[in-house]
């Protein structure tokens, strides 16, 4: 399934149309008759800005803008995306398939966030549904504008299928996505999309003892993996790398430190969100031909506690040769992690970002809103991730990430212990993943809005595809 954004040179009549307006617009100039021109100004009066015209072959929308000027930019381009989240309802719900979108010079980045919102809005994952007479009717927005808006399409047109494509990743169950799978499926999309792609099996990964992988793998039927993309185009403005990491756990049991169900574990397939973001992203910005040199890695297995699975009590010798005492085999996140940030020593990173659903603690802190980060990345990087963070309202709330946290995670027994204590337990998975670097790094904790229960505007429910939007917009900031 896929919504597609298109650039419409000439003016359009009888297709549903959205008109952005001010107060001062004179509507009659939009084609508007008496009659709706006597019940837009009716609505006005009431105070409403958002106003839907039936005219039974058609849905007509107009958006008063004047009540967004308080806003700042960030918060304006939200509320386009809502308006048209809005509008896909209302389209669906009267089984449209297309929709123009005006626009007349001065408002080019709106009128492509209604898009956004719009095409997110519309995201539906039907795969195991027998009925689907009601599903979504629409399937085209055009956006009606300038020939040299071009590449701004098609560039939205990527990045809402890299969000898609994340989504529906997340979404499916783990009786389909096994570590095997997820990275079967990463290595078909990197073919197409001018990434070289490569996947390194159990054997790979035992002759590089990635203990922590191999670790949270024991209790497992199935293999893991370990998925390495590059992209490497000829004209990229750095020489050593962007390197992104993935937590890629297919699915989360807590291994024999049990989640209980049904409350923590029923959502639990989300727990590759960070792997599906840095796979969908780094796609995404090969196929925009960005000029920027960026590496994924994906370290992805099950969490389960089959026989042989490891144990609260046990230490693990990681990738790079420090000892872990495992206290909580839930706290497993970390142990692939930390195997793929040392790994990622090799490439000699200019900066490396990881997303993870990693802690319930993150989640609980700030709920859905936003993504917990961290990290010792410089000032003016981390103000740049906030800044792309807050324009594609993906926004960041930076931790404190202080040592006396990395205190929380001494072991008497080995190096370290995967758990802190009871507080900070957001900040302590960080500090356990800061020991395995030694290059500019961020850690984003997505456990929060990485899948919604209930939904919320655009984001819909499920999977939300968090993190690819901010990565692709991160990357074009670095390239500018
Ligand atoms: N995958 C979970 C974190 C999570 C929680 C993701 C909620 C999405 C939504 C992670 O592996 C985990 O279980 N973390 C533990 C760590 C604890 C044992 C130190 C947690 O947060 O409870
Ligand atoms: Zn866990
Ligand atoms: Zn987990």
């Amino acid at each position: 399934m896929q919504t597609t954004i298109q650039l419409q040179n000439k003016a359009l009549s009888g297709k549903s149309t959205l008109y952005l307006c001010t107060k001062k617009d004179k509507l009659a100039s939009l084609g508007f008759d008496k009659n709706e021109e006597a019940y837009i100004q009716k609505k006005l009066k009431a105070d409403e800005h958002y106003i839907l015209i039936n005219r039974l072959s058609s849905l007509i929308f107009i958006q008063f803008t004047d009540d967004f000027t308080k806003k700042t930019s960030a918060e304006k381009l939200e509320a386009y995306r809502v308006l048209g989240q809005k509008m896909c309802v209302a389209l669906n719900t009267h089984r449209y398939k297309e929709v123009v979108l005006n626009t007349d010079k001065n408002n080019n980045e709106q009128i492509l966030a209604v898009a956004e919102g719009c095409a997110l809005a519309n995201y539906e994952f039907l795969k195991y549904k027998s009925d689907t007479k009601k599903k979504h009717t629409l399937e085209n927005i055009l956006v009606h504008t300038e020939k040299e808006n071009t590449q701004k399409i098609e560039e939205l047109q990527i990045v809402i299928d890299a969000v898609y494509t994340a989504r529906t990743w997340v979404n499916e169950p783990q009786s389909y996505l096994t570590a095997v799978s997820f990275s079967k499926e990463i290595k078909a999309l990197a073919g197409s999309s001018n990434v070289k792609a490569e996947v390194l099996a159990k054997k790979q990964i035992e002759a590089l003892k990635m203990g922590g992988l191999l670790a949270v793998n024991l209790g497992s039927k199935t293999p893991p993996t370990f998925t390495i993309l590059e992209y490497k185009p000829k004209n990229a403005k750095n020489k050593q790398p962007l390197v992104l990491v993935g937590k890629g756990v297919v699915y989360d049991t807590g291994g024999l430190s049990l989640k209980p169900t049904p409350n923590s574990m029923d959502t639990m397939k989300c727990d590759m969100a960070g792997g599906a973001a840095v796979a969908a992203a780094i796609c995404a910005i090969a196929k925009a031909n960005l000029p920027y040199y960026v590496v994924a890695l994906i370290p992805a297995t099950d969490n389960r506690p089959g026989e042989n699975a490891y144990t609260p009590g046990d230490v693990v010798t990681m990738f790079d040769g420090q000892t872990v005492e495992v206290l909580n085999t839930d706290a497993e996140g970390r142990m692939l992690l930390a195997d793929a940030l040392a790994y990622a020593k090799k490439y000699k990173p200019e900066l490396v970002l990881d997303f993870a659903t990693l802690t319930g603690a993150a989640a609980a802190a700030i709920g859905s809103y936003g993504t917990v980060c961290m990290g010792t990345a410089s000032e003016k990087t981390k103000n740049q991730l906030k800044d792309c963070g807050n324009h594609v309202h993906e926004r960041l709330v930076e931790f404190p990430f202080w040592d006396d946290y990395a205190k929380l995670i001494k072991s008497d027994l080995a190096d370290m212990k995967n758990i802190g204590g009871p507080v900070g337990g957001a900040i302590t998975a960080g500090k356990f993943l800061e020991k395995y670097v030694d290059y500019p790094w961020m850690h984003f904790d997505i456990a929060g809005p990485a899948y919604l229960t209930t939904a919320d505007s655009y984001r819909g429910k499920q999977g939300t595809g968090v993190g690819v939007r901010l990565l692709f917009n991160f990357v074009k900031s670095l390239c500018n």
